[in-house]
């Protein structure tokens, strides 16, 4: 008698067994990667401990990014502000205000605010803001906030608006006079809608002179 089942069906009850046990672990990874904070996509505007408004200060009142992100020309980090630069307005405006509680209680007791990050870039990844924001090398030209952060003067929440992903760090890496402004306007906002229609040949100028050339080789952003 011809014989129905293979000798391999006898191992079918393991075969589910691994593969059942592989897709749980692979739907645990997937659940624990998507969703702890650590996963940062476009849209991404996590809720904070005390409703600080960019719209507010650095749209309605014209705050520059730098009086509190003062490192960001300097150094690899864009630090967020300590509580004394909140303080140095609000010991006095809306010295009362439950929205300012946090603010206060951190500053009597010197814990910093414990801000929820925005933008997250994997371990391996390496970004580094003095190379971009800074003219350094580049003859007057650098990458405005706007450009990576979008219109953060008209965010009440902050929110990636950029995947930061690596094909998108390559497409400005391979065509940067499509994205270089003049190092003095780099935290002015609005300047990508409006750029002016000969910037990009001015740039590609001064990208020629100066051999600008961001890097495309992998040992640049990981190692
Ligand atoms: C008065 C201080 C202040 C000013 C001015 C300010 N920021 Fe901020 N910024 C903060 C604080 C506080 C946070 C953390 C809370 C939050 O995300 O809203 C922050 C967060 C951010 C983040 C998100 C950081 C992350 O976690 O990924 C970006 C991007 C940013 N700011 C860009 C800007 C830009 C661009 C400007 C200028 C247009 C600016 N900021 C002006 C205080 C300031
Ligand atoms: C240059 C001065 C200045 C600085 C610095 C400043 N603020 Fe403000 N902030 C203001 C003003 C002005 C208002 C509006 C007050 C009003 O509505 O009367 C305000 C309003 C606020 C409010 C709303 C308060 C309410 O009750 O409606 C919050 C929350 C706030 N700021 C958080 C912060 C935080 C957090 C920082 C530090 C990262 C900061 N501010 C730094 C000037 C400042
Ligand atoms: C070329 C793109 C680019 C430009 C230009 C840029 N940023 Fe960023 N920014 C990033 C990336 C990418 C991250 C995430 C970095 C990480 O996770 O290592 C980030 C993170 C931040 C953070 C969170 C703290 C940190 O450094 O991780 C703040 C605050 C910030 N940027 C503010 C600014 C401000 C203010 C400017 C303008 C003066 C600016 N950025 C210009 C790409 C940019
Ligand atoms: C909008 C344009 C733009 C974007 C987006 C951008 N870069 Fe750059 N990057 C530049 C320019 C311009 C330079 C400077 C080249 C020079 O000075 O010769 C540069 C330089 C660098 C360098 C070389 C630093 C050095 O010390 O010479 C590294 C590394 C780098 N970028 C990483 C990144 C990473 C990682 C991302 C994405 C998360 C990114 N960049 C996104 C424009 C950009
Ligand atoms: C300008 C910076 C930059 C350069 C150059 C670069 N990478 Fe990346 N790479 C990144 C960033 C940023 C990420 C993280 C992307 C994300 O979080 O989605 C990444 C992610 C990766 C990943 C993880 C998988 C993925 O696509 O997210 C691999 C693998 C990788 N890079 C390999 C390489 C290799 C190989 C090279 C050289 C051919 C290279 N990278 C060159 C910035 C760069």
């Amino acid at each position: 008698m011809a014989q129905v089942f293979s000798k391999a069906s006898n191992r079918l009850p393991l075969i589910a067994l691994v593969g059942g046990l592989g897709f749980l672990l692979f739907t645990i990874w997937f659940i624990s990667y998507y969703f702890s904070p650590k996963y940062t996509d476009v849209g991404y505007a996590p809720k904070q401990p005390v409703p600080y408004s960019h719209q507010f200060h650095a749209g309605e009142l014209g705050m520059d990014c730098r009086y509190c992100h003062s490192n960001v020309e300097n150094g690899a980090i864009a630090n967020l502000p300590a509580t004394q630069t909140c303080m140095n307005c609000h010991n006095q405006v809306k010295p009362e205000s439950v929205k300012l509680l946090p603010v206060r209680e951190s500053w009597a007791s010197g814990k910093p605010i414990e801000w929820v990050k925005v933008h997250m870039l994997p371990e391996y990844a390496h970004f580094n803001h003095s190379v971009h924001v800074n003219a350094g090398s580049k003859g007057g030209l650098a990458v405005g906030c706007e450009t990576c952060h979008g219109r953060v003067d008209e965010m009440e929440v902050v929110s990636q608006v950029q995947p930061l992903s690596m094909s998108w760090c390559l497409e400005c890496h391979a065509t940067p006079e499509k994205y270089l402004r003049p190092a003095e306007l780099i935290t002015k906002m609005g300047y990508d809608q409006s750029r002016p229609a000969d910037q990009e040949a001015k740039n590609l100028e001064v990208i020629k002179k100066k051999g600008i050339a961001p890097p495309t080789n992998c040992s640049a952003c990981h190692y």
